[in-house]
């Protein structure tokens, strides 16, 4: 697991679209995996902005969305579907369809995140998997006492999860629907690289488990110790509870710069 702490997010932006933009240069139709929150914004919008530039086209590019609300109406402003194509689907040149979610309607759950693996794997996985991290460890929708083998399927969300994301919903915790759909620990484990982005104290402890912790089902993050290339990008705020922080700085400072992220 590498850890870059950035001066600031949106340095941790910069390097996270530039392992995009140079994957997507490598190979053109690389499946992208999407993660929604405000963690990944500053490389949603750093692509953005290099993607008006010229700099890169994901006219062939694939992506598969991390988790879903189960139960809102496909209009609601904040299921998944929507907030993922204001943040970044509908500002590049993704082409229609090619970018998929879990269904939060399907009719027969179980039988919809089947096929949603059979999808990722019949685009040949995940090449690069984007990734926030939530104040007690989950990623994707994985709460803590998941599964770390769990493939896509539905989970009851935390009291904790729907307090941080009531700010999406009027402040309003009622609002926030109980369940979700998401990808599994061991789903996200399949992709190729994985580059999880956070940003304010708020994460530390969560960074802290997920980088020095034991790997535990209570910090769900902490499968990714067992992943072969983990790219974390950090501000000095997320930072501020890691014990080789020192360490992490020296490393990449020295870092030749052939070996990318
Ligand atoms: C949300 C999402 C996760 C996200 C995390 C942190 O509930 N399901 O994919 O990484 O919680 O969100 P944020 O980046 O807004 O802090």
């Amino acid at each position: 697991m590498e850890i870059v702490i950035c001066r600031d997010a949106a340095e941790a932006g910069r390097l996270g679209a530039a392992a995009i933009v140079d994957l997507l240069q490598r190979k053109p139709d690389a499946v992208l995996g999407l993660a929604t929150g405000s963690s990944p914004l500053a490389i949603y919008d750093e692509l953005a902005r290099r993607h008006e530039a010229g700099e890169v086209s994901f006219a062939h590019a694939r992506g598969f969305t991390l988790d879903e609300y189960v139960g809102l109406p496909a209009d609601h402003p904040e299921t998944y579907h929507n907030v993922i194509r204001r943040d970044i689907v509908g500002r590049v040149d993704f082409a229609p369809d090619a970018v998929h979610g879990p269904d939060g309607l399907a009719a027969d759950i179980p039988a919809f995140c089947r096929s949603y693996e059979e999808a990722i794997a019949a685009a040949g996985g995940v090449d690069l998997q984007i990734l926030g991290i939530g104040t007690e460890g989950h990623i994707g929708f994985n709460e803590p006492g998941s599964s770390l083998a769990s493939r896509t399927r539905i989970k009851t969300l935390t009291k904790q999860t729907r307090l941080d994301n009531a700010r999406f919903f009027d402040g309003d915790i009622n609002q926030v629907p109980t369940h979700c759909i998401t990808q599994g620990l061991g789903t996200i484990m399949a992709a190729r690289h994985v580059v999880l982005v956070a940003s304010g104290a708020g994460k530390a402890e969560a960074v802290h488990h997920l980088a020095e912790g034991s790997v535990s089902a209570m910090w769900p993050g902490t499968i990714l110790q067992h992943h072969p290339h983990v790219t974390v990008l950090l501000d000095e705020g997320a930072a501020g509870r890691l014990q080789l922080s020192d360490y992490y700085r020296e490393t990449y400072a020295a870092k030749p710069a052939w070996q990318g992220l």
